[in-house]
């Protein structure tokens, strides 16, 4: 393992000095900080997502009964009520585990897909696994684990990503990709070279399906195209126009020049419209 322990969405700086207890209390503080920032700062995106720009072409003649209508599908391999996911956000703390709890028990309701945060907090202190275990609330949803794919440089591999999709008993597990916000990050991991090959490795190696997913800078038809042909099951764009974070990591750090670098990047991305519009044009089966 590192000796100098990241989480991406947590920045929870851990050295090996540590014990487990001051690593835990360093990390539920930044947890509970990322939540916090995200529900009273103003960390939106000043662009939008560009789906404003589309609409559903009326058909005066849909020459159906609107009782047949049904939302349901598959995905995966599962059956959805309805093709939505509640996206990662969170864990590793008690608030993080009742979201992840009450977001479980809409998700198996509704018969939705959810997906959990990134579980390198429990890989790394597993005392804290039980605040992503919502199978037993959630026991016939399409869930997914979730870990960093810059973590695939940081000595994270097959092992950990077992163990990620085994604690959770995922369907599949997803790789976010987020060197923006590594970069916006006090003390990120910004090493992002090589990870295409070491996730198309991934693909073949691990028993469940990989998603490869933004975390709100959205993914271009070139990335899309490469990641396919690596071998990932689906794509989930995470494009700008929601939450942005260069502002959450700016708003978090200490540091003036890393506070300017998030107000720089602020706004950067590829808009989910655009994003979701030119993949399907390169492929157009594409999940
Ligand atoms: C509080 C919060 C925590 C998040 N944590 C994670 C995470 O751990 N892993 C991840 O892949 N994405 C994470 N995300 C990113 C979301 O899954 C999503 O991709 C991103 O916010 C873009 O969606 P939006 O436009 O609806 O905000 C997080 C988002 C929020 C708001």
């Amino acid at each position: 393992m590192n000796s100098s322990i990241e989480t991406p969405f947590d920045s929870a700086t851990v050295t090996d000095s540590a014990t487990v207890n001051d690593s835990a209390t360093v990390t539920e503080s930044r947890k509970a900080d990322h939540l916090r920032v995200c529900l009273e700062e103003d960390v939106q995106f000043s662009q939008t997502t560009g789906l404003e720009r589309y609409r559903f072409a009326h058909c005066c003649l849909p020459e159906l009964d609107r009782a047949d209508v049904d939302p349901a599908t598959t995905f995966l391999d599962k059956s959805l009520a309805a093709p939505l996911l509640i996206s990662s956000m969170t864990g590793g703390t008690e608030l993080a585990q009742t979201i992840n709890f009450r977001l479980a028990a809409a998700a198996q309701a509704h018969g939705l897909a959810m997906g959990v945060g990134s579980q390198r907090v429990a890989i790394e202190n597993p005392e804290v696994t039980a605040t992503f275990n919502v199978r037993s609330i959630a026991p016939d949803i399409l869930l997914f684990a979730n870990l960093g794919a810059v973590q695939l440089n940081y000595d994270y591999g097959l092992e950990e990503c077992r163990r990620a999709i085994d604690s959770l008993e995922a369907d599949a597990l997803v790789l976010h990709l987020n060197p923006l916000q590594e970069a916006v990050q006090t003390r990120g991991d910004t090493n992002f070279r090589g990870l295409l090959g070491k996730i198309a490795v991934l693909c073949r190696q691990l028993p469940v399906p990989v998603i490869a997913k933004e975390v709100g800078n959205g993914i271009s038809a070139a990335m899309a195209q490469k990641l396919i042909e690596a071998g990932v099951a689906a794509i989930d764009v995470a494009g700008a126009g929601g939450t942005s974070w260069a502002k959450v990591e700016g708003e978090r750090a200490k540091d003036p020049l890393q506070r300017r670098l998030g107000e720089t990047f602020a706004d950067w991305g590829i808009p989910t419209g655009e994003c979701v519009k030119t993949i399907r044009a390169i492929a157009p089966t594409c999940r």
